[in-house]
């Protein structure tokens, strides 16, 4: 972390400051020598280090392994609707880039790459900041039918809803693209589509294919079809699976989802699902039918299929009424004990204690800051105390041009 983000002790006007003691600004350890060491492995520090220590503290955490966990539950519960699929859950969040962008066919230009979006160990490794990071790996290993279920990591605002560490599930599945494979695929088809013609669900589709969401030029637009049919009816009978018949989807209504075209760099076509829970639309998660070249890099020839990734805490948060994203991290019993494997129940706060503000201010580095290093930074000298930061002040002195920043930290406690 660069030492110039320090907020500087000659204070613009603006501000009305408690200092914050210096000491707790510096990066710890991970900057006494030029090496810093992940999940006990050992790596070079270069001009892309940018992991922190709040970050690094979640590495060993692995909320999806316990079995009482919401994040835990949710993914077992996922895992026994799906039958016959290898459910993974142990792969290491430290990824390469190449795995993370490079063979997903991002593009060398995607934000997704910066250092501002994402932590980065060093210039070679990083920590994944999706699941669809082990596609590869995992098609090569001649699993055709899979869960995985990790934590991944991504640069943030802080808010109830955002934290730099949340937990994602991938599901794929694909065919072999020959008669016997096509008819495997009608045939679940036409049983998937029976299961929700009598069930109580109204969808609101999109096209499988259109000009702006093209099937791949090496498919058989047939075939695409088909994938792209099954991908939406497994998807719309897991949704019904997990929302329907809970209060909040509304009472005696039908469950009501929705189809919507979006882009990824390593699907085509590409869609996100919302669901409509509490009176909002909620978006769940991001798929689509996987990219030739994916599977190509995975040397598995002749074979179609789709594959999605859905964020866990979103539907933990919607399912159990758990209103703050920093309480899934949390070590009081008063949270872990509310939940049982293999229930969904309505969690029960423990704390209203009040928000309580501070402003901070300070001139900004020659370079810019980023929103995002600001966000680091608190999170390391506040932890999960900090429930939201927001520019409040921007100055720039009319003599010297230097510009000075305001942000008011709210400062709450879960739990005392
Ligand atoms: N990895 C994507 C994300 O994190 C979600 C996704 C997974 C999209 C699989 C398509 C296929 O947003």
């Amino acid at each position: 972390m660069n030492r110039s983000l320090r907020p500087c002790l000659s204070l613009p006007r603006h501000c009305r400051v408690r200092r914050i003691p210096a000491r707790r600004w510096l990066v710890t350890d991970a900057n006494a020598d030029n090496y810093i060491t992940v999940l006990g492995d050992k790596y070079p520090k270069d001009s892309k280090t940018n992991i922190t220590s709040a970050i690094m503290d979640k590495l060993e955490r692995k909320l999806h392994l316990q079995p009482s966990h919401p994040i835990g539950i949710l993914r077992s519960m996922i895992e026994t609707h799906y039958p016959g699929f290898t459910a993974l859950s142990n792969f290491s969040p430290v990824v390469t880039p190449a795995m993370n962008f490079d063979d997903l066919s991002f593009p060398l230009d995607h934000p997704g790459r910066s250092l501002t979006d994402s932590y980065y160990i060093n210039s070679d490794h990083m920590l994944r900041t999706h699941t669809s990071a082990h596609e590869v790996e995992t098609f090569a290993k001649g699993i055709r039918q899979w869960l995985l279920t990790a934590d991944v990591y991504r640069r943030d605002e802080i808010d109830g809803s955002h934290y730099p560490v949340f937990h994602q599930m991938e599901g794929a599945r694909i065919f072999h693209d020959n008669p016997n494979g096509i008819k495997d695929l009608e045939e679940d088809n036409a049983r998937l589509s029976a299961h929700l013609a009598k069930s109580n669900i109204v969808i609101e589709d999109v096209p499988h294919v259109t000009s702006t969401n093209p099937a791949q030029v090496s498919h058989n637009p047939k075939h695409a079809e088909l994938v792209a049919l099954n991908l939406k009816l497994s998807l719309n009978s897991l949704i019904l699976d997990l929302f329907g018949g809970r209060a909040g989807a509304g009472e005696g209504e039908p469950l009501r989802v929705r189809w919507i075209e979006a882009y990824f760099p390593f699907t085509s076509p590409s869609y996100e699902v919302e669901v409509f829970f509490g009176g909002k639309w909620l978006e769940i998660l991001g798929c689509g039918v996987v990219l030739q070249s994916t599977l190509d890099k995975a040397n598995v020839p002749n074979s179609i299929g789709w594959a999605f990734g859905l964020g866990l805490e979103r539907i933990a948060m919607i399912l159990y009424s758990i209103p703050d994203i920093r309480l899934f991290w949390s070590q009081d019993p008063r949270f872990s004990s509310q939940f049982t494997p293999g229930q969904i129940n309505t969690f029960k706060p423990f704390s209203r204690y009040p928000a309580c503000y501070k402003d901070v201010s300070f001139w900004l580095p020659d370079k810019a800051l980023h929103e995002n290093d600001f966000c680091d930074l608190v999170r390391d000298a506040a932890g999960d105390f900090a429930e939201d930061v927001k520019l409040v002040d921007a100055f720039t002195h009319p003599k010297t041009g230097r510009s000075s920043q305001c942000f008011r930290i709210n400062y709450r406690s879960m739990d005392r």
